[in-house]
């Protein structure tokens, strides 16, 4: 088990108030005391190193910040880390470590689906979401789904081109 028994509070107050909670990330113990007004991005970044996953806009509506929670992709500006409290978060460095989406990764590159990368991390968790209900999804579907990932480069294209290889890649695989 990881103990996070450093200042929790980074960037902000240590205090009586903070609470002790427990969860697992990327298949990971932790054990950490926080301020229940942390968000959990804020968590993983400051306190975990885990600064794969972005903040953006702070407020829902980017994406940038996207992780699994319990298998479910959330914005995790949105959740308060003692929200998490027994709870399984996966983050990019996860999902990458793991070569879950090495051919999502390959396909981002090869098809230029990525240019400053700060939206990537997000998009990806938010492909791989898709792309776990198995299945071609239409190009109309993917684009409603990554939606809610703001991509300030690249014109979404290339990131659409990248995700519907991936899902035939993975349907011939499945066959
Ligand atoms: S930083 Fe969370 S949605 Fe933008
Ligand atoms: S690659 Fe720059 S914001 Fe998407």
């Amino acid at each position: 088990m990881r103990l996070i028994s450093r200042n929790s509070a980074a960037g902000g107050l240590m205090s009586s108030h903070n609470l002790e909670i427990s969860l697992r990330v990327n298949g990971e113990d932790v054990s950490a005391r926080v301020e229940p007004r942390k968000t959990l991005v804020d968590f993983l970044r400051e306190d975990l190193a885990l600064t794969g996953t972005h903040v953006g806009c702070e407020h829902g509506v980017c994406g940038a910040c996207m992780v699994r929670l319990d298998g479910e992709g959330v914005r995790g500006c949105l959740v308060f880390a003692v929200q998490c409290d027994g709870a399984e978060v996966e983050t990019i460095e996860g999902l990458s470590d793991s070569g879950a989406i090495a051919d999502l990764q390959n396909a981002f590159q090869a098809r230029n689906a990525l240019q400053c990368g700060f939206c990537t991390p997000g998009m990806l968790i938010g492909a791989q979401e898709l792309l776990s209900r198995g299945g071609v999804p239409s190009r109309e579907t993917i684009r409603a789904h990554i939606s809610g990932n703001y991509c300030r480069c690249t014109g979404y294209q290339a990131i659409i081109d990248a995700i519907e290889q991936v899902a035939k890649q993975r349907a011939g695989a499945a066959r």
